[in-house]
């Protein structure tokens, strides 16, 4: 049985990587107004979320995780929101092809805007001031008013996270993402070399599948599944206020459900088992992701895992391994084999990010496509050895021609990365990199079902 819970426990919890709100009366004012106002997603959403992914935990599904690192007030506009969808549409039909099987689409995205920091202040010319949190906590501008934390961003965060995900609800069911348009989703500047040629050419081969799908009589007009997609939002649950302010009570089952999204996660700086935000995310019955870096040790997992899943159901937690391009086999093996030798059900992702942050020689944060690439590899590789299954993948990407990580077909290097360094937080892959990523990731999947079939 699960303990006790209520939505405010967290706060006799340690509380780390959050604010401390000066004007209490305000920031009364403000949960009680998000606590009135419609949830973003219904609990019934997320149930469906939860046994997608129990599939992909079995390798009957495959998990595409994407999107900004953190979502900003200024960089908010219906074409991003298109272009990065359009991407990850891409991205899905590059999968889908490689694993023959269906791929779960979430966006890091309609509440991605808190973000958890190295240092409490930041020094700039022998300033110091407290660092920048995110646009739903503070603002980005070096100044001290701009960096007082305001809890009426989490009003404005509310805003655009429902005009955000009222727009990919739009995208998804009215007619956009039907595969019939899988041409129309080639952003322009992809075009330019590599990854969107071998677009076309799959896209050709879909094309085709379709008009015969169509003489024998499957078409959209018939057939809901080729006319739409699900696609489902997600982001770290780190500003707990806000999270609490959105929790509510599904009234089919009568339990909790965070409200800000379909699927929270707990970042790896956040994850202390006996803190805040695992007594927060414990009780709501929303998909859970956790994040695994190289601090986390088999007790501390297990520990977690009894916390966040008592029950063992398959589909309600995601382990969101982020290691390091050639750190993977340190820790990734011994983890894996402490989850299997205790018989838990838990879906294993990639994200190939967090780990791979270096500075460039230019001074700027980014992050080479090869490390990127190196990772996602030794993911599956160690899931080979292992016999286990790895279900998914998480990046941060933009639809945008940044050049914020360095390296892709269209090399991006050291020198170009001040040219278009868009990024309010850490270097996302561009339009382009993302496409090629996919191909790549395709590759090994493609790669995993040939070795099933020949073993029979
Ligand atoms: C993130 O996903 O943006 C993040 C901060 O990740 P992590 O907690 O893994 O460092
Ligand atoms: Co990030």
């Amino acid at each position: 049985m699960t303990m006790a819970w209520d939505k405010a426990g967290w706060r006799s919890k340690e509380r780390i990587q959050m604010p401390d709100y000066t004007d209490a009366a305000k920031l009364a004012e403000v949960e009680a107004r998000l606590g009135r106002y419609p949830p973003l997603v219904f609990a019934g959403e997320a149930r469906d979320l939860r046994s997608k992914l129990a599939a992909a935990s079995r390798g009957e599904a495959f998990l595409l995780q994407g999107g900004d690192c953190a979502e900003s007030f200024d960089e908010f506009n219906a074409d991003l929101i298109r272009d990065t969808y359009k991407v990850m549409l891409q991205m899905a039909v590059v999968l889908t092809y490689g694993a023959k099987v269906p791929v779960i689409k979430i966006g890091r995205v309609a509440g991605q805007f808190a973000k958890p920091r190295s240092a409490p202040t930041e020094t700039v010319d022998g300033v110091e001031l407290p660092s920048y949190r995110g646009d739903i906590i503070n603002a980005l501008d070096f100044t001290p008013e701009a960096r007082i934390p305001n809890p009426d961003n989490m009003l404005r965060a509310y805003t655009q996270a429902a005009a955000s995900l009222n727009l990919l609800r739009a995208f998804s069911q009215g007619g956009f993402a039907d595969i019939h348009r899988v041409h129309e989703w080639n952003l322009g500047f992809a075009n330019a070399a590599g990854a969107a040629d071998q677009y076309k050419v799959l896209a050709d081969r879909i094309s085709d599948s379709l008009d015969f799908m169509n003489a024998a009589g499957i078409n959209s007009d018939n057939n809901h599944s080729l006319h739409t997609v699900d696609f489902y939002t997600s982001h770290e649950a780190l500003l707990l206020e806000y999270e609490e302010a959105l929790c509510r009570t599904d009234s089919t089952t009568g339990l909790p459900v965070a409200g800000s999204g379909h699927m929270i996660w707990i970042g790896d700086r956040t994850r202390q088992p006996d803190g805040a935000h695992v007594e927060f995310c414990r009780g709501v019955q929303n998909p859970i992701g956790l994040k695994c870096g190289p601090t986390i040790t088999t007790d501390d997992l297990l520990r977690l895992i009894d916390k966040l899943n008592p029950e063992n159901e398959a589909g309600r937690l995601t382990l969101i391994a982020r290691f390091g391009a050639g750190n993977v086999g340190d820790h990734l093996p011994k983890l894996i084999k402490a989850v299997e030798a205790e018989g838990r059900n838990v879906l294993w992702t990639c994200d190939a990010m967090h780990g791979n942050t270096i500075k460039s020689s230019t001074g700027f944060k980014t992050r080479p496509f090869d490390s990127i690439l190196r990772e996602v590899r030794e993911f599956f590789a160690v899931h080979k050895a292992e016999g286990t299954v790895p279900g998914g993948v998480h990046f941060e990407m933009t639809g945008k021609d940044v050049t914020e990580c360095t390296g892709g077909v269209r090399a991006v290097t050291d020198e170009d990365l001040s040219s278009r360094y868009h990024t309010a937080c850490d270097p996302r892959l561009n339009a382009s990199q993302s496409l090629e990523l996919a191909f790549l990731v395709a590759e090994e999947l493609e790669n995993r079902l040939q070795a099933q079939r020949k073993a029979g």
